[in-house]
């Protein structure tokens, strides 16, 4: 890390005819101070493009639905996918998610480092719903990164953070590339300098009775599998419940979903959004998408109760993050096999 006199406050990107803005995104070298403006960015809900050795991540308070819902905003992800939440060690990595052998003798092995474990959720996580997008399993990972680590601790929240790119980009693997991406997304990029590893975490799933390789990444599959003494399965199409970017099995409701409802019918519950005087719940009143976003899996759960016929749910706009709301509410109203 370099010292605190070096800190400074850059504004980026600057090209001339432009005006600079308070929006555009502050890449600062990792620094004490710096540090302590990241850890309260974050505590406030607020994002922080931050170094890790695989990729560059765009993190926010993993315990905050409405920091979490600013995630997907920032990527323009049509999709909630699920996120990988970030601990800076094994100990606070325990406390969200079951650790069965598996997860034990990897976490022994490969952290901190380019792994990512995906575990049964622990009910009292205190995990943002929308960082495992209603799934009951978590992502964790422990990154091998001074910076990352200082990060996590600086801010005493664990991290949700996917790669700090638009969605359907590549990774970046500097603070510039972030700054690109980005552009005013993020206010706030710790530049680490490259990424070493510079590709993204291997992702196994040890939930089950077996491992399974979700993704390839920056820790071999031949080495995971001399950890574990077995051969690990690659995700195939009989995996897409469990595999990223197919997660078709996101958490539905038992109930049948009624959209784009203007009020509900006898014995329907309904999901308001928007001024609504007869919402069961209201997804946000004053109409916050990022708000809506956050509650939407808690809310879905909630009313999914046997003294319901069904949910009846109020028109959500189609733009911004609007549209991985309805493209989740769509996949839960589908008919199911
Ligand atoms: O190296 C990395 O892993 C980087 C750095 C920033 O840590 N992060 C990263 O995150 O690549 P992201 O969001 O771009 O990729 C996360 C992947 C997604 O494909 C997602 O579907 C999968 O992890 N994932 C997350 N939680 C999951 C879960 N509970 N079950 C299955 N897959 C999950
Ligand atoms: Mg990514």
């Amino acid at each position: 890390m370099t010292g605190s006199r070096q800190q400074v406050w850059r504004l980026l990107p600057f090209r001339p005819g432009s005006a600079i803005t308070s929006a555009m995104p502050r890449i600062l070298p990792i620094t004490s101070e710096s540090l302590v403006l990241a850890g309260r960015e974050i505590r406030a809900g607020r994002l922080v493009a931050f170094p890790t050795e695989t990729v560059y991540g765009l993190g926010g308070d993993a315990s905050n639905g409405i920091a979490v819902a600013t995630i997907f905003e920032a990527k323009g992800r049509p999709r909630f996918n699920p996120l990988i939440v970030h601990l800076p060690d094994r100990a606070t990595a325990r406390e969200l998610g079951e650790f069965n052998d598996m997860a034990e003798t990897l976490a022994a092995r490969f952290w901190p480092g380019p792994l990512t474990l995906v575990v049964a959720r622990r009910p009292d996580a205190g995990l943002a719903d929308l960082v495992s997008a209603g799934l009951g399993t978590v992502a964790l990972r422990v990154p091998a990164h001074d910076g990352a680590r200082a990060l996590l601790l600086a801010a005493d929240r664990p991290l949700a953070a996917p790669s700090a790119n638009r969605s359907g980009r590549v990774s970046p693997t500097t603070a510039q590339h972030v700054a690109d991406e980005l552009g005013d997304a993020v206010t706030l990029i710790l530049d680490g300098g490259p990424c070493t590893v510079g590709i993204e975490s291997t992702i196994i799933d040890v939930s089950g009775s077996t491992p399974l390789l979700l993704r390839p990444g920056g820790a071999p599959l031949e080495d995971i599998e001399a950890a574990l003494g077995r051969t690990v399965p690659i995700a195939g199409v009989a995996d897409a419940i469990r595999a990223p970017g197919m997660l078709e099995s996101h958490y539905a409701p038992g109930l049948p979903l009624r959209l784009e409802a203007r009020e509900a019918a006898a014995g329907e519950a309904l999901l308001g959004f928007g001024p609504a005087r007869d919402a069961t719940l209201n997804l946000s009143e004053s109409g916050d998408l990022r708000e809506a976003a956050a509650n939407l899996f808690a809310y879905l759960r909630a009313l999914d109760r046997p003294e319901f016929s069904a949910i009846a749910v109020m028109p959500i706009p189609k733009t911004g993050l609007g549209r991985a709301i309805n493209d989740r509410l769509r996949r839960a109203a589908a008919p199911r096999a």
